[in-house]
């Protein structure tokens, strides 16, 4: 984590989602590498656990209860980071959540919950937080969660899908806009692959959902199955390439390579967007 230390030591992080997984990975990552934490989640007792657990090492960790949904609570969260920590050095838009289901069987509190954390989440936190970094001037980072999802497409994922494909776009056009104003900020769009984490045990799913429930274990048996990471381990890899000013941060580069590979083929030969009979049997369980 060499880079990654002279960039970051003695700078000022936040992390939305900080109370588990990756993001729990991140803040105790910017930490180690010597930098203030403030650490911002919707769950105050899981994030509460992990401030406490960086504190004890000797490093600051602030805890901002916050709801990403609230583009409210994004602008409290960046008034009292700047107030009590002052300039932001790294911004990492992590909190997101996964959404399992039909379509037309997800209800539209659950359809807007998943665009409203995933994709205005992100936003939100850009819209708060630039103003202030342009101000001060100094070298910045901001890492946007999209995910290997982000270049594929996944049948009964479709909240999750469409807002990473979102995220990344969203990253993409940002970044350009940083080079527009030669402000000094680096955008980098991280796309981590199979993460142990308990996103999927929390995943809201319709009602009637057997058939859904299979998709779940299907999906938490390959996050915590071989050649997953854990949210610490994909930490350090995501905060090595933002250091890095990498634009897409990936945390298992061959998977990331080959999804973008079958997205370009897919693209560029206007193909039709079908599911193989395995993946069909896969799905309906
Ligand atoms: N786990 C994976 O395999 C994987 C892969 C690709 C991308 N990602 C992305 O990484 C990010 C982190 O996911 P994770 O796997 O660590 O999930 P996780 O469920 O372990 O942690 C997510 C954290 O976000 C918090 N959160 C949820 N809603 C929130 C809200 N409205 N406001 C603030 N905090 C909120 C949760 O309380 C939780 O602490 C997500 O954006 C996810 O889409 C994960």
């Amino acid at each position: 984590m060499g880079q990654a230390t002279d960039v970051f030591r003695g700078g000022v992080a936040v992390v939305t989602g900080a109370g588990s997984g990756i993001g729990e990975g991140l803040a105790r990552t910017a930490a180690e590498l010597g930098m203030q934490v403030a650490l911002a989640d919707v769950n105050v007792e899981r994030m509460e656990r992990v401030a406490a657990e960086i504190r004890a090492t000797g490093a600051t960790a602030i805890t901002i209860p916050t709801d990403v949904a609230d583009p409210a609570a994004i602008d409290r969260l960046a008034a009292t980071v700047h107030d009590r920590l002052g300039d932001v050095r790294l911004l990492m838009n992590n909190a997101g959540i996964e959404i399992l289901g039909l379509t037309w069987e997800l209800p539209t509190d659950v359809w807007e919950k998943a665009i409203r954390i995933n994709v205005l989440g992100v936003i939100h936190g850009v819209r708060a937080f630039v103003p202030r970094m342009l101000a001060a001037g100094k070298p910045a980072f901001i890492g946007n969660l999209s995910s290997i999802g982000g270049l594929s497409m996944m049948a009964v994922q479709t909240p999750y899908i469409l807002s990473k494909h979102a995220v990344l776009s969203f990253s993409e056009c940002l970044r350009m806009e940083m080079d527009l104003v030669g402000a000094p900020i680096s955008v980098s769009a991280v796309l981590p692959g199979p993460i142990a984490t308990r996103i999927f045990e929390d995943a809201a799913t319709p009602k009637d959902s057997t058939r859904i429930e299979f998709h779940r274990k299907m999906m938490q048996d390959m996050t915590h199955g071989p050649g997953s990471l854990t949210g610490k381990q994909a930490a350090e890899r995501i905060l090595a390439g933002i250091a890095a000013k990498e634009f897409f941060v990936s945390t298992h580069p061959e998977i990331t390579a080959q999804m973008a590979k079958q997205r370009a083929e897919h693209l560029a030969t206007l193909s039709t967007p079908t599911l193989g009979e395995e993946a069909k049997r896969m799905l309906l369980g």
